[in-house]
């Protein structure tokens, strides 16, 4: 997926007014280049890299490209997450290679295996994905997350975490308590989870789904 041009200000200034930055008339050509410069800035924050956060010491080399984690009977809540790699322009990022892993339902690593481990190459549309359950809470780290290694060539390795706004640690509040207790590195690590009833075959079940864009910074 490549981006498109970058707009020209006239592009930008229609742009904004489509999406109600601006009302066309109404506003002083000052006001409008306030809004503008506004806009561009809301536009350019949102290409932020991705937070980083620590390693952890459950990480292990090796695990194989596997979208299927979660096997019959696996205890936990089914857990779909999917997401891209993209650059600090938004488009997607070539050869990039998504390693994450969890704890399993009870708050466990596999230390000896590769359960609940991957290391994704993003498909054609730039999209990774796996099949999982929800991570259980342990001691150290009492809330739900996923574990990230992120590398592609020509930009800077990242390893980060990703949190679940659901989760009780967050006490139904994950605006106000994305930090408690220095738990994440940032607000957008926590994230919104979407929930499906799931149908009648064993492989839909009812499921939780996030979605972890990652914005990678050049080398
Ligand atoms: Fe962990």
């Amino acid at each position: 997926m490549s981006q498109p041009s970058k707009p020209n200000r006239r592009e930008m200034l229609e742009l904004a007014i489509s999406r109600g930055l601006l009302v066309a008339g109404s506003a002083s050509i000052l006001s409008q280049q306030q809004l503008l410069a506004d806009w561009q800035a809301a536009e350019a924050q949102s290409n932020k890299p991705t937070s980083a956060e620590v390693l952890g010491p459950f990480y292990r080399k090796g695990a194989p490209d596997q979208p299927n984690l979660r096997v019959p009977g696996d205890p936990g809540f089914p857990l779909k997450v999917v997401g891209r790699v993209l650059n600090t322009k938004g488009q997607l990022v070539e050869g990039a290679r998504v390693e994450l892993w969890h704890a399993d339902h009870g708050g466990l690593y596999d230390t000896k295996g590769y359960k609940y481990r991957a290391s994704l190459a993003p498909d054609a549309k730039g999209i990774y994905s796996v099949d999982t359950v929800m991570p259980g809470h342990y001691a150290d780290r009492p809330a739900q997350h996923i574990h990230y290694l992120i590398s592609a060539p020509g930009h800077k390795t990242l390893i980060t975490q990703a949190y679940f706004a659901t989760d009780p640690f967050f006490e139904g509040n994950p605006d106000k308590n994305w930090n408690k207790r220095g738990i994440a590195a940032n607000k957008e690590l926590v994230l919104p989870v979407k929930l499906f009833e799931g149908g009648s075959k064993p492989s839909d079940p009812a499921r939780a789904e996030i979605t972890f864009d990652i914005v990678l910074e050049k080398a």
